[in-house]
């Protein structure tokens, strides 16, 4: 079955086409950071009117590179929520429209679950049940998945997401907006013994997080250290990103042995770490476990995972309406 995934729930215009949730055909990412760099975030408005604009050809684009014709489609999936609500109707509206001039099924996708399937995207998908960690600009939280479109939270950040704190250190250093790859690069030339700065690990076994200390622990750091400020970067980022992947790994690592799983995921922008990355797997494997995390290209915002997971409730029938809303925030249960 083959599904046209269309993603605008941030500053990315993504659309890709996937076959049976798994076999990616195309995968199309426009990245708008030039337009937000130099406001040092994403300024919605901006955001929105630019998704409208990339929309139709970064939609031709797949098609074209999938080598397919519109007729060939068997369902659209689409970001429905969270993220900023006039970036999601920009994307939620064409594929509304699009879905009923092909009379073809559609379904609203939940971005989080999509970040949940990019580990479906790869040579080595886990089995289930598996215990995922997600870490993005806007979430850090710790489920336990039971099948394609089941899973339960664990735990989750009390207050600023991973990828928010990277971004946050970053400005703090002076390296711009977005934050996590300079900041990880950058570490990679320091040392992560020189500073030591504090690890939230709240209550061992409960998975939920806290990077709000540690963002006020790098900066005080600076505001004392101002002097010599240069010669330090390096050791602030490499410092800074070794306790924030100090917490994620051990935290993951924990709750899949509570939760008595031998597979471990680790899914969302902040997956593109390379010290997590790297980290994970060592320490996962030395603790028998099996690892999966997807590749570069699918860490970050795409169409690709949320194709996958609107490919399970297409083939479910469990579609979505035609007066279907937006959403920004998860609802609380
Ligand atoms: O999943 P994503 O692309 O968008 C959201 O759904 O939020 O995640 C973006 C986040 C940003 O905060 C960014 O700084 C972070 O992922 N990120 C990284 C790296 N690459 C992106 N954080 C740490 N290290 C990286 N290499
Ligand atoms: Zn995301």
């Amino acid at each position: 079955m083959i599904i046209l995934g269309i993603e605008t729930s941030c500053d990315e215009t993504a659309a890709a086409v996937v076959a049976d949730g798994r076999r990616i055909l195309s995968s199309v990412v426009a990245s708008q950071v030039d337009i937000h760099h130099r406001y040092g975030g994403v300024v919605p408005e901006l955001a929105s009117r630019k998704h409208l604009e990339s929309i139709v050809p970064v939609t031709m684009e797949a098609l074209e590179s999938a080598h397919i014709g519109f007729n060939r489609l068997e369902g659209i999936a689409v970001t429905q929520g969270p993220g900023l609500v006039g970036a999601l109707l920009v994307g939620f509206s064409f594929a509304k429209g699009l879905a009923r001039m092909l009379r073809v099924p559609w379904r609203g996708v939940n971005h989080l679950e999509g970040h949940l399937h990019s580990v479906f995207l790869g040579d080595k998908p886990p089995p289930f049940p598996f215990v995922a960690l997600l870490a993005s600009g806007g979430h850090t939280s710790i489920y336990h998945v039971t099948g394609p479109t089941s899973f339960e939270l664990l735990g989750q950040t009390r207050d600023d997401a991973a990828g928010e704190a990277f971004d946050k250190v970053s400005k703090m250093l002076g390296l711009g907006y977005p934050g996590g790859a300079v900041l990880s690069r950058l570490a990679g030339q320091g040392n992560p013994e020189r500073i030591k700065f504090p690890r939230a690990y709240l209550d061992r076994d409960r998975f939920d997080f806290s990077f709000s200390g540690l963002k006020t622990a790098v900066n005080q750091y600076i505001q004392r250290h101002g002097d010599d400020f240069d010669d330090r970067m390096a050791d602030i980022a490499a410092g800074f990103q070794e306790a924030v992947v100090d917490v994620l790994v051990e935290k993951l690592i924990h709750a899949a042995e509570m939760a008595a799983c031998r597979d471990i995921a680790l899914v969302g922008g902040v997956a593109a770490n390379e010290r997590l990355r790297k980290r994970l797997l060592w320490e996962g494997t030395h603790k028998g476990l099996s690892v999966h995390i997807p590749s570069l290209d699918f860490c970050g915002d795409n169409a690709a995972m949320i194709a996958a997971v609107g490919y399970h409730y297409v083939r479910k029938g469990d579609l979505s309406e035609m007066t279907d809303d937006v959403y920004s925030r998860l609802k609380r249960s």
